[in-house]
């Protein structure tokens, strides 16, 4: 397979957690011979210092033309803190989703077994959670028209969805749901919002053509609610832009550390992967990031391409450097691992890999991965 990447490391600790998803990625192309190109750009933050716009008309290009974009991270402190502020570095990545047409954005939430004592919640809990978010990517109120008062002192987004773009996703839904254990969650809040009662009416109807995937419909509210108390209910739940946002970093928690959460956002052309965490500005250039919610990405940009065994290698990969407890500070402050150390080490078992998974267990237990 050859593909075009393009990169979009942006802001924060961007570039560092995604120069460990290219390495890795680079080691899965040298074992299945594939070659990857990868094409930098500037996007965020770092792209308005340079020129003025958070998503240059040239990244946006390269994206186009690209197969994929593998992206890093965005936002700024000194434009969280600045409400004033006219161009602000999340505008350059919504404005790709939006060009792009990435309607659907998918993000995985598991409890790692070797992470279970890390997160917050109990492991009772949370052992076995395995679902999948899928969060509408380009409307609702995140794109709806925004208005502000000439005297500032009243503002208005509006929340707005059409069948087309609920019934776009909720079929990519059903279709994961059908893969996997059949059950999809409708997430909104159909008591109160007239945009949620559309959701619901139009996602009921499609439910008919899956009979064989199990529908019901959560209030976002008893939502948030559900996914701490009972996460293993879930299977896929499909939700709209905002409750998306809120849910997944919800979810985070079931995984012990938001470094652990992977995304891919996909339209009928382009597709995105990008981990779900921000731009870290306290971090940056600490190499303490945890990198693998973009090494994680990376395995879902092969999973999109068809390539499910380079996928799952690279997952692999990550879990055993869990168990041997290569980890960031986010879950060991002890660690001696930083950022690139972890890149290292997955790339090192895929380099390593000799098509059993089992061999290579036994070199590690022998001592025989020199990092390890
Ligand atoms: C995410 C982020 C973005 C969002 C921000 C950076 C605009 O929080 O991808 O979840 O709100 O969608
Ligand atoms: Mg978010």
């Amino acid at each position: 397979m050859k593909l075009t990447i393009a990169v979009l490391p942006g802001d924060g600790i961007g570039p560092e957690v995604t120069a460990e998803a290219i390495k890795c990625l680079r080691a899965i192309g040298e074992l299945y011979d594939h070659s990857f190109q990868f094409e930098e750009a500037l996007v965020g933050a770092v792209a308005i210092d340079a020129t003025g716009d958070p998503l240059p008309a040239d990244t946006l290009d390269l994206c186009e033309r690209a197969d994929a974009v593998l992206f890093g991270a965005i936002g700024d402190p000194k434009y969280d803190n600045d409400p004033s502020a006219k161009v602000r570095p999340e505008q350059g990545l919504l404005r790709l989703r939006k060009s792009l047409g990435l309607f659907t954005n998918i993000r995985p939430v598991k409890a790692f077994d070797t992470l279970i004592d890390k997160s917050p919640l109990k492991k009772n809990i949370i052992k076995g959670t395995d679902f999948v978010i899928y969060r509408e990517l380009t409307g609702g109120i995140y794109f709806g028209k925004k208005t502000k008062s000439e005297d500032g002192l009243f503002a208005s987004d509006l929340c707005t969805y059409s069948q087309e773009e609920i019934e776009r996703i909720a079929h990519l839904a059903f279709k994961a749901a059908m893969n996997r254990r059949k059950k999809l969650t409708l997430v909104d809040k159909a008591n109160v919002l007239e945009t949620s009662r559309l959701w619901r009416t139009l996602v009921a109807k499609i439910g008919e053509s899956y009979p064989e995937v199990a529908l019901d419909f959560l209030f976002v509210d008893n939502a948030a609610m559900q996914l701490i108390i009972n996460p293993r209910q879930f299977d896929v739940v499909l939700t709209e832009n905002m409750f998306g946002d809120i849910l997944s970093d919800e979810g985070s928690v079931i995984g012990g550390s938001i470094g652990m959460l992977a995304s891919a956002s996909v339209g009928d052309k382009n597709a995105l992967f990008e981990p779900i965490h921000g731009s870290y500005p306290q971090a940056k250039g600490k190499s303490i990031a945890n990198p693998m919610a973009s090494i994680l990405s990376a395995a879902m940009l092969l999973d999109h391409f068809g390539s499910k065994d380079e996928g799952n290698l690279l997952r692999e990969g990550v879990d055993r450097c869990l168990k041997y407890g290569g980890v960031t500070p986010d879950l060991n402050p002890e660690t001696r691992y930083g950022t690139s150390d972890i890149g290292d080490l997955i790339e090192e078992f895929i380099q390593n890999y000799d098509g059993d998974l089992y061999i290579n267990q036994k070199n590690i237990d022998m001592g025989g991965s020199t990092i390890i």
